[in-house]
């Protein structure tokens, strides 16, 4: 069973702004409001992962770390292994001893065997740069606003792994997830304009393009492409039926949620999760 770990939202806001989606000013001209939003967002993000089937470890956040609801960004977790991030803004680096924590207490349950840091300066942010594709067996990386150009090679060291790179090329999808889904059964959805003429280029030779799915502009900004499939369901932000259709047609189920007030913050489904139970060898192929 796919196991995710997320964070409370007790201590979540908008307080500074490090993307170009956050907007510190809506939020602290009424903060409790969009707090208690924010609380029944992450309830419902929560029911919906546990309705597609999925297994949910939650963390409590910690006083002056907003964005730790967004542990996609706290480690890269596969084999058992956590490789804890180094964030490239001030703003979010107090959450790598949090997130060190947290893998460290999952270690002591059991739950993990490894807990392994990067390399002194070597900025990389997360699961929110390296998305495993169980059907080609790699990892896709990103780099550029956040991760550093280095991080893609580091990450393939240290779990062993084939990875293809692609650099981002917008500060508005600063992170992979943003722009970049890998389906259960093959398919990519992302949006181009987010990577470079290279990355798009790399994308199309990997991937067929009958299994390649490009998102509107709306569905990027919707938050839409950051989404979290398990099998045959996609849970996300809320798309527009065109989406929820496209996907019909390919045989998933859309499972929409209101995540506003983390969308206030550049954040969707996908980054407000953290998946744990990654394997990246002998797995089999037809079950999730
Ligand atoms: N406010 C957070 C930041 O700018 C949002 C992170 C969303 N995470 C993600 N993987 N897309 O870092």
């Amino acid at each position: 069973m796919p196991t995710y770990l997320l964070v409370d939202p007790a201590h979540y806001e908008v307080s500074y702004a490090i993307n170009p989606w956050m907007k510190p000013g809506t939020w602290s001209e009424h903060p409790e409001r969009h707090l208690a939003e924010a609380r029944t967002a992450f309830s419902s993000l929560k029911r919906a992962l546990r309705e597609a089937g999925g297994d949910i470890e939650t963390a409590p956040g910690v006083p002056g770390l907003p964005d730790m609801v967004f542990p996609a960004n706290g480690g890269i977790v596969f084999d058992r292994k956590a490789l804890v991030a180094s964030f490239r803004h001030p703003q979010r680096q107090g959450e790598e001893a949090a997130f060190r924590a947290v893998f460290q207490g999952m270690r002591d349950r059991g739950l993990l065997d490894e807990v392994i840091d990067l390399p002194q300066g070597m900025f990389q942010e997360g699961a929110g740069d390296c998305i495993w594709d169980r059907t080609r067996s790699l990892a896709w990386t990103g780099f550029g606003p956040r991760s550093a150009a280095g991080a893609p090679d580091h990450i393939a060291r240290v779990f062993d792994i084939d990875i293809v790179r692609l650099e981002l090329a917008t500060e508005q999808f600063y992170h992979l997830d943003t722009c970049f889904c890998v389906l259960p059964h093959g398919e990519v959805f992302f949006y181009p304009p987010a990577f470079t003429r290279e990355g798009v280029s790399l994308i199309r030779d990997v991937v067929s393009a009958d299994r390649l799915m490009e998102a509107s502009a709306e569905d990027a900004a919707r938050f839409c492409v950051n989404a979290v499939a398990v099998d045959r369901t996609i849970v996300m932000a809320e798309p527009t039926q065109r989406l929820k259709d496209r996907f019909a047609e390919r045989g998933y189920m859309v499972k929409e949620v209101g995540l506003a007030p983390f969308i206030l913050s550049g954040g969707g489904a996908y980054c407000m999760t953290l998946r744990m139970d990654l394997v990246t060898r002998g797995t089999d192929h037809d079950t999730d």
